[in-house]
Parts: C-alpha cells; sequence; structure tokens
C-alpha cells in the first residue's frame, strides 16, 4: 500500500470514530499505535489523551502539531465512512491533520540518519475546548524545542493551495454573558415593573455601536450577541433577561477597549434606567500570532513544494495553537480542503487527496528548518 493509501485509510478509521475534546481514549490508542507500528517512539509524558513522539537526534528540536478532537455534531455528509459514535463528528477535519502528521513522522523517520536535530511531533487533545495546548506544554512538549508548526484544512481554498501570513491570524476570543435584572409585572401594567425585555433589546442594538463607531474600522473587530433568554409565558413581564454572545478582536490593545467600553454602557444605560446589568466576561484563546521569519520560510518551502502559496486573509476563529506561539516562535498555515460546506457544517467534506501532499510537505519543513537553526 502507497503512504497516500495508508493515510486516508487512517483519517477515513479516525473519521468513523470520533470523539470530544478530552475524551480522545481511542484516537489516541489508534495513533501509538500507528506510530509504534512505524518504529516511531513515544515520548513518556503522563498525558490521558492526546500524545507525543519524537524522530532524530542531536540538541536541535523542531515541533510539528495536529490536533485530533471531533465536535458534538450529528454528521450529514454522505461519506461511506460515516461517522458511527452518534452525535460526535470530525467536522473541523482534525482527522485530516493527524494523519497529514502522522505521514510527515514516517517520512521523518525514513530520513532520521539525514536529520540535522529531532523533530517532536504532538498530537493535541481538546483543540475545540481549549485547553489542549497548555495540557501539553505543562507535560513538557516544548522542553528545547526552537519553533513550532501547525495547520488547519480551508475549506474555502482549492486543493494544492497554501495560505499563512506574519504577525496576528487568527483572533482573541472572548465569550459575554450580560444578566439585565429589571422588575417582574403584569404584562398589563408594564409602568409598575421595570421591563427587562425592552432594556435587553435596546443593549442588543448599543452594543453594536461600540463595534461600530468606536473602533476604529480598519482595526477588526466583530461582536455577536448569540443568545437571548427571558420570560416563560405571554402575559408576564419576566425580572431578568440574559444575554450572551462573543467578541473577536486581532489587538488587544481593541479587544481592551470594546471590553471597558461595553462594561461603561451596560452601567450607564443600567442606572439610566434604575435596573441592574451584570457582565461576566470569559477569556478563550488569544490572538494567534506568526513569527514573520517562520511564516515567511513555511510559505517559501509551501512554494517550493508546488503549492500555490498566498498572504493570508486575518481569521475570525479562535485557535488553540496560539498558545504555544506565545511560548516559542513558529508559524501556523492554512491548506486548502476544497469542501463546499465549511468548518463545523454537519456536511462538511473536506478532499482528502490533500493528505499525502500536506505529510510530504510537514516533513520538508521540518527538516529543512532544522537547518535553518
Ligand atoms: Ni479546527
Amino acid at each position: 500500500m502507497s503512504l497516500a493509501e495508508q493515510l486516508i485509510r487512517w483519517r477515513r478509521e479516525l473519521h468513523q470514530y470520533p470523539e470530544l475534546s478530552l475524551q480522545e481514549v481511542d484516537t489516541t490508542a489508534r495513533i501509538r499505535d500507528w506510530l509504534q507500528s512505524g518504529g516511531i517512539s513515544l515520548l513518556p509524558y503522563e498525558l490521558k489523551t492526546g500524545a507525543v513522539a519524537e524522530v532524530g537526534s542531536g540538541n536541535k528540536v523542531i515541533a510539528l502539531r495536529a490536533d485530533i478532537d471531533a465536535l458534538p455534531i450529528e454528521e450529514a455528509a454522505s461519506v461511506p465512512f460515516r461517522s458511527l459514535n452518534a452525535g460526535v463528528m470530525h467536522a473541523c477535519g482534525h482527522d485530516i491533520h493527524t494523519s497529514v502528521i502522522l505521514g510527515a513522522a514516517l517520512l521523518l523517520k525514513q530520513r532520521e540518519a539525514q536529520l540535522a536535530g529531532r523533530v517532536r511531533i504532538l498530537f493535541q487533545p481538546a483543540e475545540e475546548s481549549f485547553g489542549g495546548a497548555k495540557t501539553l506544554i505543562r507535560a513538557g512538549a516544548l522542553e528545547g524545542v526552537a519553533a513550532i508548526f501547525g495547520m488547519h484544512n480551508e475549506p474555502g481554498l482549492p486543493l494544492g493551495e497554501f495560505a499563512t501570513r506574519g504577525g496576528a491570524f487568527y483572533a482573541n476570543v472572548d465569550r459575554f454573558v450580560f444578566k439585565v435584572t429589571g422588575k417582574g409585572a403584569h404584562a398589563a401594567r408594564p409602568h409598575e415593573g421595570k421591563d427587562a425585555i425592552l432594556l435587553a433589546s435596546q443593549l442588543v442594538t448599543l452594543l453594536q455601536s461600540v463595534a461600530s463607531r468606536e473602533v476604529n474600522t480598519l482595526d477588526s473587530v466583530v461582536l455577536s450577541v448569540t443568545r437571548i433568554q427571558g420570560g416563560n409565558t405571554w402575559n408576564v413581564l419576566p425580572e431578568s433577561v440574559e444575554l450572551e454572545g462573543t467578541l473577536r478582536t486581532h489587538s488587544s490593545e481593541v479587544q481592551q477597549r470594546v471590553k471597558a467600553r461595553v462594561s461603561e454602557i451596560a452601567a450607564g444605560f443600567a442606572s439610566a434606567f434604575g435596573a441592574q446589568i451584570d457582565v461576566f466576561w470569559y477569556a478563550g484563546p488569544t490572538a494567534l500570532v506568526n513569527d514573520e521569519r517562520w511564516a515567511a520560510f513555511a510559505s517559501d518551502v509551501a512554494d517550493k513544494s508546488g503549492y500555490r502559496t498566498h498572504h493570508a486573509d486575518l481569521h475570525l476563529g479562535g485557535e488553540d495553537f496560539a498558545v504555544y506561539l506565545q511560548h516559542i516562535p513558529g508559524a501556523f498555515v492554512s491548506i486548502g480542503s476544497a469542501s463546499e460546506f465549511g468548518l463545523h457544517h454537519p456536511a462538511f467534506n473536506p478532499d482528502e487527496r490533500l493528505i499525502a501532499p500536506a505529510a510530504h510537505y510537514f516533513a520538508d519543513l521540518a527538516e529543512q528548518a532544522l537547518k535553518e537553526l
């Protein structure tokens, strides 16, 4: 069987048995087996899920990272290797990323004697729940590593295309919850209460004015209210309403400014109407910031490997790879997967022909990066 066939077979097996963040037990067992069957040694980290392997010898270390977890989505793609785990699906293509990096590991093992150092290969759990990178770092996965590389498949890019950028790439992700507390009343006697539904509705509109009128239009910012909850019948004004949503930015200055303004507006609005508005912020991943030099290097290697390379646009999603880049330099790249349906869609169906070329690309990238150190 050719390497390309082997990698597609592994990808399909991962696809049939997807597992949620921090539950990647069978996925981890498969990865360990496949690595060991290729003669690749695993590092003895104590991990509940996820695995770290290493190829080569010497002091210089370059790391490659794949994420391995799936999403709580019922698959709607009509592929012969549909998910057999009800309600769970590899709808972000982490099965693809895993098989790409498995392939790179096998290729690097074949070239082990000619490597100018070691390549550490990280199979990271819990990317979707944002926490897996920290777990691997705590286990020691970045010790001695000079630079790290990783990928995400990009459904909007055709097969054979590649994109990355130096500097900020993926966004700062914040989640917020607003609790608007008024005073409940009979629906026919609103003057005896404080209408939390009316206040919450106006607040949604006011929040949009922060994004559109208080941030330079050349800076990226997205503020979306995604949940409104309050009331349970037709003739009672409820006491309170909850709003939830997310803020996406690329600069921490813009992020802090929007958060401060949102809190000030909520407080002023609450006092004007005699209500109470509590604002809760939950920090997600911070912006993913590629090293300028390594991003250019990764793009250069892609170009020589036959990819059509592009300068990537800013991405408004979050990516846990950002955490590695807070510790060491490196680059995260996009590789075209030409799916009609996007990431996290139940019918997401990436073109798996991207796997073998990407495996060769990452093996070349690691080998050449070691020579650069
Ligand atoms: Ni993903």
